[in-house]
């Protein structure tokens, strides 16, 4: 299978997303491989079976969100001047959305700019991370504050990767598969709460129906100047919450998990979602164990924290809610009131009231 990324205005090149078409890989130059010691201990050998290149160079940098700084960049780049790559050299990014963020941004300044290839081995990292373009780092501002718009080349998912991800991983993947479905597509909405993605089939039809929705919302807005924001469905709310909670307690996809619930509730006390639809939602994240139900302590704390957020401009927030499952609505002039009322009863489990 294939998905197409195809941009409106030519300042980016096209190119092809590959799902499971992984079987053999050649390149003409001298290649890097950027990856952690986890993923290379599961799935190198495979990927080095499948390359053919001048030159193949590894560079292993440690595990976790926390290494997704300037310092594991200046590494990578050592190691490439070392290994005396030049500007037609490539990189490939072999790993999770941490690797593919790190990788992507290193190959957008080492000489200016030389390609690369996105190989993603988590889902979050299939579905949404390695499209795109986006590429970046962690500084001690926040997340993602440095980075580029750099295109890969290619991005190959290959399902069979995802054969040693842990259950918590695989859903929080999960959840960026149901931000695309509520937010554009009811049809994929109604197919999914039908189709266990445990089921390989399924699973690579969702990866590939969630890149198609990406891959139209990127080549409509690869700058994010408008449309592509509607991406951050649940992320005003699950940032805060990774923030609040020291980025431990949950992962990146389970805090979007409960923070689509916080925008579902939102979006119901201003009618633009019916109280069924808030309940299938939920009921599809919870049969991926996803969380969706977080107890705020202090409910005007949290309303600050949407100011910390770099997506909020001018001191106003743009919530982006779903207006019937499959459509979107972003919308700036929401009542502090109503929004406070709204997280003061996201915590409650049970019936949503
Ligand atoms: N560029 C974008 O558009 C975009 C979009 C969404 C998220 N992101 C970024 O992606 C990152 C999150 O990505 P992630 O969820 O993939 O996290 P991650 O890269 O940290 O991977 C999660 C964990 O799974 C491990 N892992 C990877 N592949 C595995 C496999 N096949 N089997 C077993 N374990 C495996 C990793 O080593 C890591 O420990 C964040 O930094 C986020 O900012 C970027
Ligand atoms: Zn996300």
């Amino acid at each position: 299978m294939k998905v197409a990324i195809n941009f409106n205005q030519k300042t980016s090149h096209d190119y092809t997303v590959y799902i499971n078409e992984l079987s053999s890989l050649k390149f003409d130059t001298k290649v890097a491989i950027i990856t952690n010691p986890k993923v290379a201990g599961l799935h190198l050998k495979r990927l080095l079976s499948l390359l053919e290149a001048k030159e193949v160079y590894i560079i292993t940098v440690a595990d976790g969100e926390s290494f997704k700084n300037q310092k594991s960049v200046d590494f990578i780049l050592e190691n490439l001047f070392n290994h005396r790559l030049d500007r037609k050299s490539l990189l490939i990014a072999f790993g999770g959305g941490v690797i593919g963020d790190m990788t992507g941004f290193v190959a957008s300044i080492f000489q200016r700019g030389i390609d690369f290839v996105q190989i993603p081995t988590t889902l979050l990292s299939q579905v949404d991370a390695s499209v795109g373009g986006k590429t970046g780092i962690n500084n001690a501002y926040g997340k993602n504050l440095i980075g580029a718009f750099h295109q890969p080349k290619a991005v190959y998912i290959e399902s069979s990767f995802l054969e040693t991800l842990p259950q918590r991983e695989f859903g929080a993947g999960i959840a960026e598969i149901v931000k695309m479905a509520v937010t554009f597509d009811k049809t994929f909405f109604s197919w999914l709460e039908k189709s266990d993605l445990h089921v390989k089939a399924h699973l690579a039809e969702a990866i590939k129906k969630s890149l198609e929705t990406k891959a139209w919302v990127v080549s409509q807005d690869e700058k994010e100047q408008g449309l592509r924001a509607v991406l951050n469905y649940g992320h005003t709310f699950a940032h805060v919450i990774e923030n609040e909670t020291g980025y431990s307690r949950y992962l990146h996809g389970e805090a979007v998990s409960i923070g689509m619930h916080m925008a579902n509730m939102l979006a119901l006390s201003l009618g633009y979602f019916t109280k069924e639809e808030v309940k299938r939602v939920e009921a599809l994240l919870h049969q991926y164990h996803l969380p969706t139900r977080y107890h705020i302590r202090d409910v005007e704390k949290f309303y600050e924290g949407f100011f910390l957020d770099k997506k909020t401009y001018n001191a106003t927030i743009k919530f982006i809610l779903p207006q019937g499952l499959g459509n979107f609505i972003m919308i700036e002039d929401v009542a502090k009131k109503t929004v406070l009322d709204v997280l003061s009863r996201c915590g409650e489990d049970g019936e949503v009231a």
